[in-house]
């Protein structure tokens, strides 16, 4: 894994985005997967106001998102394809039906993740897959004890990414108990993965990520053997690591 080490949130999301436009750059045509989250807010306002300072071009972009609550439409203001084009994809030259996020109101769910897998294998694999990481070492919406084997699926949320995710809505009780997440394998067949992470709230899991084993009871940990991941992490989120 490549670690860039950086100063801050606001150098973490910059680099990020020096990263990824370059890749648009140079390949126009390229499949992003996407995360939500607070991590990438930085980065997707980075983009977006290179967007409309040097006019790089997301027309022939295709986007694939990590995952979606069940039961939350697009016009849920907490659903990820409503923080999506809010967020990032609303002020770019992509059109949305390029984008691609799981349906969290499909009738059948199940069906659903099948549709989401086929789509991203038609359309030829994610090249760049931008990552998060949660406390516990989630990726994606899969959390601790996911089979490394795993494709799009339900799952049901660990009380603790439902709290730490309660600060979006007006009460714990609102946030969605299952979400559809893309699977430990669907993330680990992008061509490359540039996983973000800031703060002290993600010392540890960054500690556990660089030093610990790669074990499916911290999800993050498979990262260690794909052939091309980078890491941008700052102080706060490196202080656990020598
Ligand atoms: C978001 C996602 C999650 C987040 C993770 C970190 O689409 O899949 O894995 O990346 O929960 O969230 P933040 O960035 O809010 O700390």
């Amino acid at each position: 894994m490549n670690i860039i080490s950086v100063k801050d949130y606001k150098e973490m999301s910059q680099t990020a985005a020096g990263i990824i436009i370059n890749k648009v750059k140079s390949d126009p045509s390229i499949t992003l997967g996407l995360a939500t989250g607070g991590t990438p807010k930085g980065l997707y306002e980075a983009l977006i106001q290179d967007h409309q300072t040097n006019g790089t071009s997301y027309e022939q972009v295709h986007t694939f998102n990590l995952d979606e609550y069940v039961g939350l439409s697009a016009d849920n203001p907490n659903s990820y394809r409503y923080y999506m084009v809010d967020t990032l994809l609303g002020h770019l030259d992509v059109a949305l039906n390029q984008t691609f996020i799981p349906n969290g109101t499909a009738e059948d769910a199940e069906a659903e993740c099948e549709r989401y897998e086929a789509l991203i294998e038609q359309l030829g694999g994610i090249d760049l897959q931008i990552l998060g990481i949660g406390r516990n070492g989630h990726i994606g919406f899969n959390e601790p004890g996911t089979p490394f084997s795993s494709k799009t699926h339900v799952v049901t949320l660990a009380s603790s990414t439902r709290q730490a995710n309660a600060r979006y809505f007006s009460s714990i009780d609102e946030v969605p108990t299952h979400a559809i997440t893309m699977g430990i394998s669907s993330i680990m067949n992008s061509t490359e993965i540039l996983l973000l992470a800031s703060g002290e709230d993600k010392a540890d899991a960054i500690y556990h990520l660089l030093e610990g084993t790669v074990t499916e009871e911290f999800p993050a940990s498979i990262l260690k053997n794909h052939q091309a991941v980078t890491i941008i992490a700052d102080e706060k989120a490196l202080s656990r690591t020598n």
